[in-house]
């Protein structure tokens, strides 16, 4: 399938933090495939902009390897390498110094698109952004994008957004979420609001339950000193999962705009109930396959961060009401497999006396890997012998359905980094939303914190600690199977 791609306009983007992790992992790597798609235009520039003191040629040599190293072989196209390295430039800058700016002021043009990332600690965003107002390198029309986390509770969260709110308007800054940027989460919003389908039965009255599992291979190996502060709740329910839950759990937005949109988001957000502390298990996990365990990885020996947490969540409103939403994530579980599962009720009456091949029906919307949907119907079981039912998946996997090769869906950054040169703000987090989704979380993790207690041991290699069956098992349910 040929994809219609609409060149954004003539752009500079100013990536601070452009030797590090993210810029080589997947800005990068993102922006050189919208090069190739035709989207970024041969005018527009990125600047890399760090500590280090680069010339522009080795800066490019650096990215050159981060391409080598994280694009695909089969999208890899010498010329069109060479061409997107003639579109970057670097800056060498300090945050918290004068050196670099007036570079910097006469690198950017003023005429184009401006956008700034801030792929730096959020210690940093202050300093960036206070420099780039004094020496007049943005002014109404730029953009500023910043990454997670946004701050670790509600009081950190509010500092950011004061800081930020003295030097740009709201509609200038892009929180990135980069699960709002991947291709089913977005197609949530088309499934639930393109369809007649499935909008009358999504409702209380007709869901029974919704599970939400983003489950990772990956330990935290590397990152142990950020991840030690953080842990499963603040590094991906805070954010992540409840980007998920609210775009589930909203009310159809009057359009599909930046802020009908987010007061929808924030409405959900807003009716979370108080999660109680038997409504929470948290995990740690052991050394396994070859690797060491959690506590190997933390600078401190008797860490009680959570490397995986399960919860069960109730939105308070009419829609939702009694019915359950169960998010669970964690490191080094059995596959790397994310979903939503909205299992619906049983029909009110039955009809067939085979009553024990009855089952709920299910959409599974699957994020990672071979992103698509799923919906578990019951059919009649083919053949003679009376009639017998059988459960059977209507499968949509994207990439088969749309004749795709799974390298040509687009990273979550493709599309965000694009979205900021279109100045759409839609699938990013507005201010008032983070500090709802903080305002949540705090008395959560308060409440073990204040306790004192400690997760629970995990297997590597398993689906989670035992306690997170029963906190479904007590509900009368079970969790799906993470498939490896
Ligand atoms: C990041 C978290 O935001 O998301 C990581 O900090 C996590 O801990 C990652 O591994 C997961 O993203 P994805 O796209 O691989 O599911």
């Amino acid at each position: 399938m040929v994809s219609r791609v609409i060149p954004v306009d003539t752009f500079d983007l100013v990536i601070f933090g452009g030797t590090g992790d993210l810029a080589r992992r997947k800005i990068f790597p993102g922006l050189y495939r919208r090069f190739m798609a035709g989207q970024m235009n041969a005018d527009s520039r990125i600047i890399g902009a760090a500590r280090a003191k680069n010339s522009d040629e080795q800066f490019r040599a650096m990215i050159h390897d981060s391409l080598l190293e994280f694009v695909p072989k089969d999208r890899q196209d010498d010329k069109v390498i060479e061409a997107f390295l003639a579109r970057i430039d670097y800056v060498s800058i300090d945050a918290k110094e004068e050196s670099g700016w007036t570079k910097l002021k006469s690198t950017v043009r003023a005429n184009v698109v401006r956008a700034f990332y801030f792929s730096v600690a959020p210690a940093l965003f202050g300093d960036l952004a206070e420099r780039l107002h004094a020496h007049a390198i943005t002014d109404a029309t730029s953009r500023v994008v910043v990454e997670k986390p946004f701050g670790r509770d509600l009081a950190t969260a509010k500092a950011l957004n004061a800081t930020l709110a003295k030097y740009f308007a709201e509609t200038q800054i892009y929180r990135i979420d980069h699960y709002l940027g991947k291709e089913t989460v977005q197609n949530l919003m088309a499934v639930r609001f393109a369809n007649i389908l499935f909008e009358p039965i999504w409702k209380a009255q007709y869901i029974d339950h919704v599970q939400i599992t983003v489950a990772e291979t990956v330990g935290v190996d590397g990152r142990g000193a950020y991840y030690d502060k953080s842990g499963a709740m603040r590094d991906m329910v805070q954010n992540h999962m409840m980007q998920l839950l609210c775009l589930i759990a909203m009310e159809p937005p009057y359009h599909f705009d930046p802020d009908a949109v987010r007061d929808e988001k924030l409405k959900v957000i807003r009716a979370l109930e108080p999660v109680t502390v038997n409504d929470i298990v948290r995990g740690q996990y052991l050394a396994g396959g070859g690797e060491g365990g959690y506590i190997e990885h933390s600078e401190n020996p008797n860490s009680k961060t959570e490397s995986y947490v399960a919860l069960r969540v109730n939105v308070a409103n009419w829609r939702w009401k009694g019915t359950p939403f169960y998010l669970r994530t964690g490191k080094r579980l059995r596959a790397r497999y994310s979903e939503i599962a909205i299992t619906f009720k049983e029909p009110p009456h039955s009809i067939f006396d085979d009553a024990k091949g009855w089952k709920a029906n299910v959409l599974v919307i699957r994020l990672q890997p071979n992103e698509g949907m799923n919906l578990m119907v019951m059919i009649k079981e083919p053949g003679p012998g009376g009639m017998r039912l059988m459960q059977v998946p209507l499968d949509m996997t994207f990439a088969d359905a749309l004749g795709q090769d799974a390298e040509d869906v687009p990273d979550a950054y493709e599309r965000l980094i694009m979205d900021v040169i279109r100045g759409n703000q839609t699938l990013f987090m507005r201010g008032d939303e983070v500090e709802a989704a903080w305002a949540w979380t705090d008395p959560i993790i308060q409440g073990w914190e204040a306790r004192g207690d400690k997760p629970q041991d995990y297997d590597a290699g398993s689906s989670g600690p035992e306690d997170a069956l029963m906190l479904l098992h007590k509900d009368g349910r079970r969790w799906r199977e993470i498939k490896g």
